[in-house]
């Protein structure tokens, strides 16, 4: 007898009694590292989300980042009022009107799901985090759910990272990657993963903030600010210390799409001398 059964699909559906999966996510999740089927032992739930988030060896900026980052997040969302959060909503707006997300959705690093806001409601979208609390409590959050009622519905999410996504190949048309590469730890494997998951002719879209311009060349006023940063944070003051794991400079983030065997298609974001934010639609090489 196999002491060690594969997991069925409607197994999977029950175990995750903190979010309501879909039966086509359902069948689509893989073990993170060996990618086959899931078996019981295998799918390991915590408050009810399913936890694919592995024993992480030589990641600690990235674990200490991360949990001042829910810290950070928490409070954030409990004290945002509905005019911050729509403000969000309009200053993304114009991203999603320009690269649209098609057809199914991997949202990488997602966080609650908030950008269903500009999805169909009938388009497939699924959220992979490791920060475990995301969408638990969500309609104690009025200033949010105000702006984005798309959180109260039900929401394909598992905890787990960008490097080992518990997903089989090739089933998403878009992977979502918004203010999330600079929070990993190995942002080559997170892309070479995203395109795992992709569909041949899918897209990915990154958005992120990138230093020093089109040539990635940090002004003088940029380097003075990352001084006293590390100034401050050396004589004590906590809260001015960078959680994010890395910053991309504009060359070296298109080089790191190009070495996943991507090509940045087009982007948008003005490119002054200084840090920006740049969203830009990635498409396999052949694709372009
Ligand atoms: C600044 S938030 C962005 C959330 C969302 N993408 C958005 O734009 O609203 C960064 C998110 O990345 C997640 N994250 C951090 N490290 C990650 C990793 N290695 N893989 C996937 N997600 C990660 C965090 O938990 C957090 O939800």
């Amino acid at each position: 007898m196999n002491e060690n059964p594969v997991a069925t699909v409607e197994e999977i559906i029950t175990l995750s009694s903190g979010c309501v999966l879909e039966p086509w996510f359902a069948a689509a999740l893989r073990h993170p590292f060996s990618k086959q089927t899931l078996t019981k032992n295998e799918c390991h739930t915590l408050d009810g989300i399913l936890d694919f988030r592995l024993e992480l060896r030589d990641a600690q900026v990235w674990k200490s980042g991360q949990a001042a980052y829910e810290a950070w997040a928490d409070e954030q969302i409990r004290l945002s009022t509905i005019e911050l959060f729509q403000r969000e909503v309009s200053g993304v707006r114009p991203v999603y009107d320009t690269f649209p997300i098609k057809g199914a959705c991997r949202d990488v690093g997602g966080l609650d799901g908030r950008v269903r806001t500009f999805m169909a409601p009938e388009q497939r979208y699924a959220c992979v985090d490791p920060y475990l609390s995301a969408i638990s409590d969500i309609n104690l959050q009025p200033n949010l759910t105000a702006v984005y009622p798309e959180l109260t519905r039900p929401v394909n999410f598992v905890c787990g990272v960008a490097e080992h996504l518990p997903i089989a190949d090739r089933v998403f048309d878009t992977v979502h990657m918004r203010s999330v590469i600079d929070h990993m730890y190995e942002p080559e494997r997170a892309l070479s993963e995203s395109g795992r998951v992709l569909k041949p002719d899918g897209q990915i879209i990154v958005g992120v903030s990138v230093e020093g311009g089109e040539r990635g060349i940090l002004s003088m006023k940029e380097r003075a600010r990352e001084m006293l940063r590390f100034v401050l944070v050396t004589i004590g003051f906590e809260k001015y210390r960078d959680h994010h794991v890395w910053h991309p400079t504009w060359p070296a983030l298109k080089q790191m799409i190009e070495n996943a065997g991507f090509t940045c298609v087009e982007h948008i974001g003005r490119m002054p001398a200084s840090s920006m934010c740049v969203h830009s639609r990635v498409a396999r090489q052949h694709m372009r």
